[in-house]
C-alpha cells in the first residue's frame, strides 16, 4: 500500500512585525484584550506592495527544496491553498511553478480558507497514493494583510502573513497520511466571508465604499462552530484509528484562537505540552498555520510520531488528519544548517 509521506517542510515569514502595541495606536483595543481573547502578541506583515502570496509561497518552496536537496524539475504537481491569490487567474500555483522553475509540474489553487492546507494535503495525497506522482508540493500561503480592514478592531488584530510548504512522496512502510476527515457546511457561509470582487459583487465604487473587499467575520458565532467542529473531528479521527491521548505525540492545530485550541486538546485528552502553538508570534496566517507549525517543531519530530492535524475555517470548512511522521527532524535541520554555513 502506498501512502503519502511528508518528507520535507519549508516556510517563509515576512520580517516586519505588527505588535499589539502597534495595534493599540491604530484601533480601540488593548494588548490585554488581544492576548486574553486570542493568545496573539504579534504577527508578521509583508508590507511590500509588489510582493504577493505567490512570492511567499515560492520562498517557502525554495526553502523546502534546499532542505530536501532536490531540484525543482523533480516536482510533479503544486497545490497552493490560499484565499488571497495574487489574482483570480492565473492560479497562484502557476506563478509559483514559474518562479521556482518547476518546469515538469502542473498545479492549481485550492480555496478552503483556514482548512485550505488540510484539504490540499488530502488532495495531494491522492496523487501519491494512486501512483500517478512521486513528488507533490503542498503549500499553504496567505497575505491576509491585503484583505484586512485595519480600522476594524474585531478582525485586524487576528491575522498575519506567511507561507508554509510540505513535500509529499510515496512510502510503503506505514508512514505518512494514514487517515483524514474533511467537512463543509455552506449554509453558514456569510458568517465568515469576503463578499466583494467575485461574480456576485464585481468590483465597483460601491463595493469599495461598503468595504466589501475586506474579510468579514461574525467572530462570536464562528467561535461556537469552530470549537465544536475542530474538537469533534479531532476526537473522531482518534477514535476510528484507535488512538488515545498517550499515543498522540503532537496536536497540530490551525492557529485562530488559543481558546479553540485549548478546547480541542482537552477533548482529545492531551496536555498543552503536546500542542504545537505559535499563534502568539504569528497570529492567524490562514492556510499557512499548520505547515508553519510543522516547520517550527521539525527538530522535535521523530520517525513514527503520531500527529493529529486539525483546522476550522470559512465556508464553513473543517477537518482533521492523522499523520505518522516519516523522518527524524533533527537530522534534516542539521543538514540544512550545515548547508547554510557552507554557502556563507
Ligand atoms: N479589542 C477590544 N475589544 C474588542 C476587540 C478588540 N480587538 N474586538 C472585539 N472587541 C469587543 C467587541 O466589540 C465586544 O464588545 P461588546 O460586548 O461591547 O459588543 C467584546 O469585545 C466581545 O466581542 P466578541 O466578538 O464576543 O469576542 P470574542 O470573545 O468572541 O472574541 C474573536 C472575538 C477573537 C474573533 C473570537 O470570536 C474568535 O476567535 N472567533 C473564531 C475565529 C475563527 O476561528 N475563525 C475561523 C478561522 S479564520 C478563516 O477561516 C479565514
Amino acid at each position: 500500500m502506498i501512502r503519502a509521506a511528508i518528507t520535507a517542510v519549508g516556510h517563509f515569514l515576512p520580517e516586519d512585525r505588527l505588535t499589539n502595541a502597534d495595534l493599540e495606536k491604530m484601533v480601540d483595543t488593548s494588548d490585554e484584550w488581544i492576548r486574553t481573547r486570542t493568545g496573539i502578541r504579534e504577527r508578521r506583515i509583508l508590507w511590500d506592495k509588489d510582493k504577493a502570496t505567490s512570492y511567499m509561497a515560492a520562498e517557502a518552496a525554495r526553502d523546502l527544496l534546499r532542505k530536501r536537496g532536490i531540484e525543482p524539475e523533480e516536482i510533479d504537481a503544486i497545490i497552493v491553498a490560499t484565499v488571497t491569490p495574487d489574482m483570480f487567474f492565473p492560479a497562484t500555483a502557476c506563478l509559483v511553478q514559474a518562479a521556482i522553475g518547476a518546469k515538469n509540474a502542473w498545479g492549481f489553487d485550492l480555496s478552503a480558507a483556514c482548512s485550505g492546507f488540510l484539504f490540499a494535503l488530502s488532495t495531494g495525497a491522492r496523487f501519491i497514493e494512486s501512483g500517478k506522482h512521486e513528488k507533490v508540493l503542498v503549500i499553504g500561503a496567505d497575505k491576509m494583510s491585503t484583505i484586512t480592514d485595519y480600522t476594524d478592531r474585531t478582525t485586524c488584530v487576528l491575522f498575519g502573513d506567511a507561507a508554509g510548504a510540505v513535500l509529499l512522496e510515496p512510502d510503503t512502510e506505514g508512514y505518512g497520511l494514514i487517515d483524514s476527515i474533511e467537512r463543509v457546511d455552506g449554509s453558514q457561509w456569510d458568517l465568515l466571508c469576503m463578499k466583494g470582487g467575485g461574480s456576485l459583487n464585481p468590483p465597483t465604487h460601491e463595493t469599495v465604499d461598503k468595504k466589501m473587499h475586506f474579510l468579514h467575520q461574525e467572530g462570536r458565532h464562528v467561535f461556537r462552530y469552530a470549537v465544536a467542529g475542530m474538537a469533534d473531528v479531532s476526537a473522531e479521527i482518534m477514535e476510528r484509528n484507535g488512538l488515545t491521548g498517550d499515543d498522540v505525540r503532537f496536536l497540530v492545530p490551525h492557529q485562530a484562537n488559543l481558546r479553540i485550541i485549548d478546547a480541542t486538546a482537552r477533548r482529545m485528552g492531551i496536555g498543552m505540552d503536546k500542542v504545537m502553538l505559535n499563534i502568539e508570534r504569528y497570529g492567524n496566517t490562514t492556510a499557512a498555520t499548520i505547515p508553519l507549525c510543522l516547520h517550527d517543531w521539525e527538530q522535535d519530530l521523530r520517525r513514527g510520531d503520531n500527529l493529529v492535524l486539525a483546522a476550522f475555517g470559512g465556508g464553513f470548512t473543517w477537518g482533521a488528519a492523522y499523520v505518522k511522521w516519516a523522518y527524524d527532524g533533527d537530522t534534516v535541520a542539521r543538514t540544512a544548517t550545515a548547508e547554510v554555513a557552507e554557502s556563507a
